[in-house]
């Protein structure tokens, strides 16, 4: 398999690279970068030192995505919508976003968050690349949207939920700092972060936008409601998400309706216990616990993802496995890193 990564010298790139190059199926890769173009791609992401000796290239994402069976994007928001046309003229097999621009296909909704789409004829084009909930039906997809980093950890929590007439669920989620990119800014750099805990884009993450979307296909209700409060946490790697919902009486107990859920799904572990975020660091694995009150008029579930990699480049090399017809493990399973 011949794929290309486009924009892989940010956080999400480097971690598609790291995945990719030790995929067996994974025959030769080519990765782009405009900003670090020409270097070796070691000394832009010192981790994959051992696996490549190899540069990034300054090529235009339709040239390197020439000849290619899988083009990944791994680009900051907007850019994907203005290369995926030459990619899709120039026959690239599958194409696989890790951006926000092709994850939500109302436009409408799409606006409300992110402003007027620049390429809505696209979004059709584009499946919605939840791996451990779409599973096989992914095959064949032609092109990917990745969910993002909060919106896999909280449509994880959501998903088995979506039978309860009217629940309204909170989602609580923090994240680490590497979901903010590899540019520091005055909120995300060390000083700002280290020992630090603050709430962030407050009643509207953009997050919310794709959640909302499939949280109402999923529960027939198109005015259902999910909100989404997004938190910048003191640690790099990670989300940890707390979903609460009132009104879950009449349910069947919340740790068997997750287990049955994601039976046979084998990136989901449902545990007797909350999970703890360093205990899936470096895996394409969510960990979660679900639990309901003595009553059962109430229900909290916690969900714990690595955002790199089951929220980003773990998440696309799955999407693409299913979508071309290969075990969905392949590349993907390795133990964590405990303690980091
Ligand atoms: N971080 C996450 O947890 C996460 C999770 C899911 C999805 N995503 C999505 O994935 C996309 C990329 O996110 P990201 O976190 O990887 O962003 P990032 O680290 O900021 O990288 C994005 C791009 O920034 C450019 N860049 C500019 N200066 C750079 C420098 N000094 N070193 C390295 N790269 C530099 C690179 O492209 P050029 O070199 O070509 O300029 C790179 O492709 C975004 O759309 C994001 O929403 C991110």
């Amino acid at each position: 398999m011949r794929v290309a990564v486009i924009g892989a010298a940010g956080y999400a790139g480097g971690e598609l690279l790291r995945l990719l190059l030790s995929h067996p199926d994974v025959t030769d890769w080519v990765a782009t970068s405009r900003s670090q173009a020409g270097k070796p791609v070691g000394d832009v992401h010192p981790q994959l030192r051992s696996l490549t000796d190899r540069r990034f290239e300054a090529v235009e994402p339709a040239e390197a995505a020439r000849g290619r069976d899988v083009v990944f994007l791994a680009l900051e928001h907007g850019e994907s919508s203005k290369v995926a046309p030459a990619l899709f003229a120039g026959g690239a097999g599958l194409v696989v976003d890790i951006a926000a621009d092709f994850r939500v296909a109302d436009e409408a909704l799409y606006a409300k968050y992110y402003g007027a789409h620049t390429s809505p004829e696209l979004l059709p084009r584009f499946r919605y690349g939840l791996a451990d909930v779409e599973g096989i039906r992914l095959r064949g997809a032609t092109a990917i949207a990745a969910p993002g980093c909060f919106a896999t950890a909280a449509q994880l929590a959501l998903y088995p939920l979506a039978g309860i007439p009217g629940l309204e669920p909170a989602l609580f989620a923090v994240t680490g700092s590497s979901g903010a990119g590899v540019q520091p800014r005055p909120t995300t750099h060390h000083p700002a972060r280290a020992h630090n805990l603050f709430a962030y884009s407050v009643m509207g993450h953009r997050h919310e936008a794709e959640v909302l979307s499939n949280w109402r296909r999923w529960t027939g209700r198109s005015d259902a409601s999910a909100r989404l409060m997004t938190h910048s946490g003191p640690f790099v790697r990670g989300i940890h998400l707390t979903l609460h919902a009132n009104g879950a009486a009449g349910s069947r107990a919340a740790g068997e309706l997750y287990r049955s859920a994601y039976a046979g799904r084998p990136f989901v572990r449902v545990l007797e216990q909350p999970p703890e975020l360093t205990h899936v660091v470096g895996t394409n694995e969510a960990h979660i616990h679900a639990v309901a009150s003595p009553d059962g008029s109430e229900i909290q579930v916690m969900v714990v993802i690595d955002n790199l990699v089951k929220g980003a480049g773990g998440q696309a090399v799955q999407a693409m496995n299913l979508a071309l017809g290969i075990d969905e493990r392949r590349g993907l399973v390795t133990g964590g890193i405990f303690p980091c």
